[in-house]
């Protein structure tokens, strides 16, 4: 049976440290701020917008709600993430999903100020995803250790995609091992599974990435020491794809019609095969949401750096 990957404690722990460093900002009159940026009335991005607000609360990191008619076009909501860019109340901004379907949704992203892009969406912080110009943020052995334990965090670089971001987090939690691993993503979307399949890449899995057009998914998942999946498919991996003792982080979610929520595994028949799983909910869902606290706050640890090297004690 497998043991199971408690996203609800790891995230637990994330926060507490976000809220210490807060602390510390408070002490130099520093307040923490994350940008919301809503279009339409989507219950989807009402509902993350309150759970966002008060997983912030929580910590001490104040929010902003910048809410835009559906009507609103492309140059007003630009017009207000420019000015979001020069907010100094906010240290990261959020988008939150589905925008109006004739929106561009790359077009309002891309100009998010690649140091306010905690979710990493941005072309410029891909790219520095990418070119491993961000990726020393999930490393913590040898010389990147330094950088954990500084007070501020010196770099330029841009920020992870929290929910890839969360899922690297678990499996270093859990000590299931990636160097080496063969890893088989599932769904090869911008905001999860792609940068994801990177990020293995970077702590060099050996990665397959598998999506909609692939025939005979089994046959790579049964490779696979770590599958990830990603899809909002139910049901999608079944215990019959599953190698003895590979490690299975779910990362999708499907509201089923009396309102609870599953993934993309079938739990009953997966978990007998797999050495390590998260659940759903309480897998990588709490993760996601402590990585965009930690964001937010390394945001404003850099930007008080930059601007104020040499601080006092
Ligand atoms: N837990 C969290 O914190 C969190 C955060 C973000 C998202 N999610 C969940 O994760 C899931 C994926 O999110 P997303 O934003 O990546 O969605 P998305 O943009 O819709 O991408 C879904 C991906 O799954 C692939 N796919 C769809 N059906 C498939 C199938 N039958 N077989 C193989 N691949 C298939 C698609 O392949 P193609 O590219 O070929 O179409 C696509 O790459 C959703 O359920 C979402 O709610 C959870």
């Amino acid at each position: 049976m497998a043991q199971i990957m408690d996203g609800r404690g790891l995230s637990e722990g994330i926060r507490e440290k976000v809220k210490e460093d807060i602390a510390k900002l408070q002490q130099y009159g520093i307040a923490v701020g994350l940008g919301l940026l809503q279009i339409g009335e989507n219950p989807a991005s009402r509902q993350y917008f309150f759970a966002t607000k008060k997983a912030c609360s929580k910590v001490g990191i104040s929010t902003y709600q910048f809410k835009l008619p559906e009507t609103a076009s492309v140059n007003e909501i630009l017009n207000v993430v420019h000015s979001i860019n020069r907010d100094e109340r906010v240290n990261g901004l959020l988008v939150l999903f589905p925008l109006p379907g004739r929106i561009n949704a790359r077009r309002i992203v891309n100009e998010i100020a690649p140091e306010k892009d905690i979710d990493g969406l941005g072309s410029l912080s891909v790219g520095r995803l990418a070119a491993d110009e961000s990726t020393f943020q999930i490393f913590k052995e040898g010389h990147y250790e330094m950088l954990y334990e500084c007070r501020f965090m010196p770099t330029v670089s841009s920020f992870l995609p929290c929910t890839p971001f969360g899922v690297i987090r678990l499996l270093e939690h859990y000590g299931t091992g990636i160097k080496g691993k063969h890893a088989v993503v599932v769904g090869k979307s911008l905001a999860v599974g792609k940068p994801l399949s990177l990020m293995l890449l970077a702590k060099e899995a050996t990665v397959t990435v598998c999506h909609r057009e692939t025939h005979d998914m089994g046959n790579f998942t049964r490779q696979a020491d770590i599958i990830c999946t990603a899809t909002g498919v139910r049901g999608l991996i079944r215990g019959d794809m599953v190698r003895e003792g590979a490690v299975v982080v779910d990362i999708g979610i499907n509201v089923l019609d009396d309102g609870s929520i599953v993934g993309d595994v079938d739990f009953e028949s997966v978990e007998k095969r797999a050495s390590f799983i998260t659940p759903v909910p309480g897998g990588v869902g709490p993760v996601t949401i402590a990585m965009l606290l930690e964001n937010t706050v390394r945001s404003a640890q850099r930007n008080e750096f930059f601007k104020s090297p040499l601080m006092p004690g």
